[in-house]
């Protein structure tokens, strides 16, 4: 496409769950990839956890001991912001605030390149809003990947009031590069699958709060009825806190709708602290990742 700016060296912000999942990505299409968190012992966790990903693969035949650690070396972390300053494309994925996002995106704008694309993993939140805080909102796009990023295949990229059609084009092409299967959406509350999904976790969790049944009955049912997981297993993956908040900023941005009114026995498992698989803890227990009994 002839509209599209050349990517090399990719950056991902944010070392939590969907942080780590876009860097391998971007390492297995064969980008140098700097991984950077506010938390650098998140970070030291999250290529850990990357390193023990590519032995289990390596144990069950699935990748050379040369590309794993071809993959290892490609995928280095960062110390601080500054050391992002060649990157051809920054990908954020931290906490799910406004103020922020934005905060971090105007540090970005004086660290990168002219040329470096800026995009947000953001769920739910306007990228209109949050280029509003930058010089040049044009270089701004959403990259919104789906949990877990190296499984999954949809992508959306969003663009914002201001966002120039060749920083859309270069992030459709490229997620398409990377075997995923893009789609273009403009900013509106939830983009397009968190809000046709927003009511599949609103209707649950009424469910569970009117005792209708208990998590793994309605889980079961739901994956009888063909989904692959019930919302009560799908948001401990997500995590609940993540879950929460975008349920949160989905129902303020479509000024209070009763249909996106987030529930309050989510809002009691953040509060608690049971935020799903990451914790340990969420609906379900979990030892080593795997769902033991039900919390
Ligand atoms: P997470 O809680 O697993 O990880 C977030 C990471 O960002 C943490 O390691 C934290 O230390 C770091 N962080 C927070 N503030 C920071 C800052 N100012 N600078 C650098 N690092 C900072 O969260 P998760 O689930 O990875 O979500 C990240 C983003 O991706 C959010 O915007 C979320 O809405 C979005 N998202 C989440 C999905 C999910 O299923 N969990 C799916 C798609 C998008």
């Amino acid at each position: 496409m002839s509209n599209r700016i050349n990517i090399q060296q990719v950056a991902v912000i944010g070392a939590g769950t969907m942080g780590l999942g876009i860097a391998q990505v971007a390492a297995q299409a064969g980008h140098e990839v700097r991984l950077y968190d506010a938390h650098p012992a998140q970070t030291a966790r999250a290529l850990d956890d990357f390193a023990s990903r590519l032995a289990d693969r390596v144990a069950r035949g699935k990748l050379s001991e040369q590309d794993a650690a071809a993959l290892r070396a490609r995928l280095t972390p960062a110390a601080s912001l500054n050391e992002l300053a060649d990157a051809d494309l920054v990908i954020e994925a931290i906490v799910e605030r406004l103020d922020i996002k934005q905060q971090l995106f105007a540090e970005l704008e004086g660290i990168c390149g002219e040329r470096c694309i800026l995009a947000s993993n953001t769920s739910s939140i306007s990228i209109t809003a949050i280029g509003a805080a930058l010089a040049r909102p044009e270089r701004l796009a959403g990259l919104h990947f789906f949990n877990p990023a190296p499984v999954m295949k949809l992508v959306e990229v969003i663009s914002g009031l201001a966002t120039a059609a060749a920083v859309r084009d270069t992030l459709l092409a490229l997620a398409r590069d990377w075997g995923k299967v893009a789609v273009h959406a403009s900013s509106t509350p939830g983009f397009i699958v968190n809000r046709i999904a927003r009511p599949y976790y609103g209707e649950t969790l009424r469910a569970l709060q009117e005792g209708v049944a208990e998590p793994q009955v309605l889980d079961a049912l739901m994956r009888s009825a063909g989904f692959p997981m019930g919302a009560c297993e799908l948001t401990d993956l997500i995590g609940q806190d993540v879950n929460f908040a975008v349920s949160a900023s989905v129902y303020r941005a479509f000024f209070d709708e009763p249909r996106y009114r987030p529930s309050l026995v989510q809002q009691a498992l953040v509060e608690a602290g049971r935020l799903g698989r990451k914790s340990g803890r969420g609906f379900y227990r979990y030892q080593g990742g795997q769902p033991e009994v039900p919390a």
